[in-house]
């Protein structure tokens, strides 16, 4: 293993697309941003230097950071933002991972530019469990704004409403032919009778996305960068926070053929999204030793995918249904097959109160809109809470650790809606000791509408053990529950009107973010965090913070 060096600086540029000029925030210049490549056992070392008014942090999604909690990057949980004119240099290694992640920027809406691939390839001596591709190619999901996505939270945060949609959405950027004055479009260009390796990434803010290619099988065999038993789909479901290689087969008899690639959002709430279609085109070349076969060269052929429509849920839970982890000898799913804590978290909207000399544009006219788990809506501390927690200031009115690990108003989750809709306010944290093996019920509600919610947890992976409709029923659903080779993710959708069972091994000492990866409902709120203590020996201790570690 080696040590890898990266140089990210915080830039303005300007990007022109759908015929509008702005001036974004980027790493090094680049929209969508640089590649960073390592191998299992790598250590990456990645120097922050941040060149623009905005505060930002960085985050990298779904990296384990084993006793680096310093470097997970959410904004004032694990540090304080990188201020113009300083720097900071995230230091971790790859422990136990391969596949593919992202990181962006974890600081307010600034996702919306800030991202880019994190491929993680096996250690040198060893293969994939699968077929090795002809080549690998990243295509990042992602959000165009007209707009500045900061300045569209922050006035959707003030006045308490829902907040302007995206402009389109885009492949490795671009947003393709489908839209109005759109002059920029994704090609994947590809021989016939090849296999490639597709590094599928859902960096959009707020929308979870179909994703298609037309006449084409996609062979699923990896998700959030851990191997499982490959199966084939037309149509994937990528959640935002979301990864997952695919093998597309291009096939022997299309030379010179086109076919488009599409993706748009599955949605259920309510409220008003983004109902576009991203398109892109899979360009067969010529491949150079069949020019002389029977091959027509001069055919050109379009074809469109079909997609699910914008609320097949049954497609969506049909789909996630199919993960299972590889679980082969090398690669075995280590799911705790006991557990020390379990927890049920309800997933939903809610309301908060106005304020008294304002109006407020949220649900009744009269409220803001609020994210919760188990109707506490999550506020950021003006202080780092690893910080905070790293030297025992925890009763210093900064966080509490009274977490409610129950709902604190049971009803009807996914039946009729309860008259009070309120959510409580504070920086509530759930305290666990090292090694706790943990297990979190995660129930939807219909408060304000049956919604899929992308929940990512920091610093772990999780197994997904259950899932289904309605109202959890802790007296049998438990029975159901796959303890053999669930699939592990760092992301899962809360199913609409449903429940999602997870288990994870709480072996990494830090303070850890658990929210819904959309980042509007990150904005209102929907967010928790877990404080995992130290453990006993050295080596299952956070080492002390970084010198160069920004300050509030
Ligand atoms: Cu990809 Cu806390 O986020």
């Amino acid at each position: 293993s080696v040590t890898r060096h990266y140089k990210f600086d915080i830039r303005l540029a300007n990007v022109t697309r759908l015929c509008h000029t702005k001036s974004i925030v980027t790493v090094n210049g680049k929209f969508p941003g640089p590649r960073v490549v390592a191998r299992e056992g790598d250590r990456i070392l990645i120097k922050v230097v941040n060149h623009v008014p905005n505060n930002i942090t960085l985050h990298w999604h779904g990296v384990r950071q084993v006793r680096s909690g310093w470097s997970d990057g959410p904004s004032y949980i694990t540090q304080c933002p990188i201020k113009r004119g300083q720097s900071y240099v995230y230091n971790f290694s790859i422990v136990g991972q391969r596949g593919t992640l992202f990181w962006h920027a974890h600081f307010s809406w600034l996702r919306a530019t800030v991202y880019g691939p994190l491929i993680l390839l096996p250690r040198h001596n060893e293969s994939y469990p699968f077929l090795k591709p002809y080549k690998e190619l990243p295509i990042l999901f992602g959000e165009w704004w007209n707009a500045d996505p900061e300045a569209v939270i922050a006035q959707a945060l003030q006045t308490g409403g829902g907040p302007n949609v995206s402009d389109a959405y885009t492949f490795n950027g671009l947003p393709g032919p489908l839209y109005n004055c759109s002059k920029d479009t994704y090609k994947l260009k590809v021989k016939p009778g090849k296999t490639y390796l597709l590094r599928l990434i859902n960096a959009a803010l707020n929308d979870e996305l179909f994703f298609s290619i037309a006449n084409h099988t996609l062979i699923i065999v990896e998700a959030d960068a851990s191997y499982v038993k490959p199966f084939e789909s037309h149509t994937i479901l990528l959640g935002p926070g979301q990864t997952t290689n695919v093998l597309l087969k291009t096939k022997p008899q299309y030379p010179n053929a086109t076919f488009f690639m599409l993706a748009r959002p599955y949605f259920t709430g309510m409220g008003t999204f983004d109902n576009s279609t991203v398109a892109g085109i899979l360009e067969y070349t010529k491949n150079v030793a069949n020019t002389n076969s029977n091959v027509n060269s001069s055919t050109t052929s379009k074809y469109f995918p079909l997609l699910p429509s914008i609320n097949d849920t049954t497609f969506v839970a049909n789909f996630s249904n199919k993960f299972v982890s590889l679980n082969s000898v090398k690669y075995p799913a280590n799911v705790p097959k006991t557990i020390d804590k379990n927890f049920f978290f309800t997933v939903g909207l809610g309301t908060s109160p106005c304020p008294k000399n304002q109006t407020c544009q949220g649900p009744n006219n009269s409220s803001k809109f609020a994210g919760s788990m188990n109707n506490e809506s999550f506020a950021l501390p003006s202080i780092a809470l690893l910080q905070q927690h790293f030297f025992g200031q925890a009763n210093n009115g900064i966080y509490t650790t009274d977490f409610p690990v129950l709902p604190l108003r049971p009803f009807n989750y996914t039946g009729t809606p309860p008259n009070n809709t309120r959510v409580s306010n504070g920086t509530k944290t759930v305290v666990i000791p090292y090694n706790t093996r943990v297990q979190v019920v995660l129930q939807d509600t219909s408060i304000l509408g049956a919604e899929s919610h992308p929940l990512h947890l920091h610093g772990f992976n999780f197994f997904v053990i259950g899932q289904g409709f309605g109202n959890f029923d802790p007296s049998n659903d438990p029975n159901k529950f796959n303890l053999v080779d669930p699939v592990e993710r760092n992301t899962v959708g809360v199913p609409a009107g449903g429940w999602v069972a997870i288990r994870f091994l709480a072996d990494n000492p830090g303070v850890w973010l658990m929210h819904c990866h959309f980042d509007v409902h990150l904005s209102w709120g929907l967010r928790m965090a877990w404080i995992v203590e130290d453990g006993k020996f050295p080596n299952q201790k956070l080492p002390p913070p970084p010198k160069d570690l920004p300050k509030c």
